[in-house]
């Protein structure tokens, strides 16, 4: 491991992990601009592999969640190509799953019934009754919501919505996981304790995440690699692999430097936004 723990490249190393030979997504020269506007973000190429958790780090406005719609296939790109599973992705696919900053429960249903919503809809794979059952107390259990199953989304706690919510997602059995800061309306102390079981919880379920975040601690604490965002229009304008063993921040001075690294690529890329905006003043 190197000291710093942020060897920069730019495709992820490889891994021993035969799983991980492929891409579960792969997008190509991906291109977005809402109707009428100039392109949100241009000639974006990035992958995610099997297992493997990417967080997506970039300034407001930047157009991470722009990205991470078009990737999870709920808007289509401009220009580029993307495949999912080595298949092309036009449409949202029944093996990924979304986790937003708002948990979204339906209030008139209970944990169970939020946890299992959506499983027997059309476009998702056939169950058998004991195999929904199944999965949805399994995913219950998984984020600790064992002993909660009959209460109502007005009886949670934030963090309680969130757990139902990445459950949720859980009970789908996703090959990837989408996340649009699904912990940043979460107090500090619960926001950890979320992180910490969303690492558990994917490894356990060997679930690839990409996870949009502008939180740079996040990105350290959760990813094996982070991609950084920024530029006018959006563009990956640097990647660093983390090779920070688990529990993270055991390193103090590894995660400082690589802290720093980062936070000091960011400003590098407000600066020229803002250059970049002033010159055409
Ligand atoms: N539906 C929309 N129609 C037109 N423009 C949009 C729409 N949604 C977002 N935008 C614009 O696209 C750009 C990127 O927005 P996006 O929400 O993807 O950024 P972001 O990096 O996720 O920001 P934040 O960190 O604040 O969530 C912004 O300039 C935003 O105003
Ligand atoms: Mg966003």
């Amino acid at each position: 491991m190197s000291r710093d723990g942020g060897r920069v490249t730019h495709e992820p190393a490889p891994s021993d992990d035969p799983a991980a030979d492929g891409w579960a997504l792969r997008a190509d020269g991906l291109t977005f601009a809402y109707a009428g506007g100039k392109p949100t973000f241009k000639d974006i190429s990035l992958g995610v592999r099997p297992r493997e958790i990417v967080a997506l780090l970039g300034g407001s406005g930047c157009g991470k969640s722009t990205l991470l719609r078009v990737l999870a296939g709920l808007q289509p790109p401009s220009a580029g190509s993307m495949q999912f599973l080595d298949q092309p992705l036009t449409e949202p696919s029944p093996r990924s799953a979304l986790v937003f900053q708002q948990a979204s429960l339906l209030p008139w249903l209970n944990v169970t019934s939020n946890v299992g919503f959506g499983l027997d809809f059309a476009r998702q794979p056939k169950i058998a009754r004991t195999e929904h059952t199944r999965r949805v107390q399994d995913a219950i259990d998984a984020v600790g919501l064992s002993g909660s199953e009959k209460r109502y989304p007005a009886a949670l706690s934030g963090g309680m919505a969130q757990r139902v919510a990445l459950a949720r997602a859980l009970a789908r059995q996703p090959e990837l996981l989408f996340a649009d800061e699904p912990f940043s309306a979460l107090d500090a102390i619960t926001r950890a304790e979320m992180q910490t079981l969303l690492v558990d919880v994917v490894h356990r379920w060997h679930t690839a995440v990409l996870l949009v975040t502008h939180d740079i601690d996040e990105a350290i604490l959760v990813a094996d690699r982070i991609v950084l965002m920024g530029g006018r229009p959006g563009a990956i304008v640097r990647e660093w692999q983390v090779d920070l063993p688990r529990p993270r921040f055991a390193d103090g001075a590894a995660v400082a430097a690589l802290r720093l690294d980062i936070l000091a690529a960011l400003q590098g890329q407000r600066t020229t936004a803002t250059m970049t905006t002033e010159s055409t003043i």
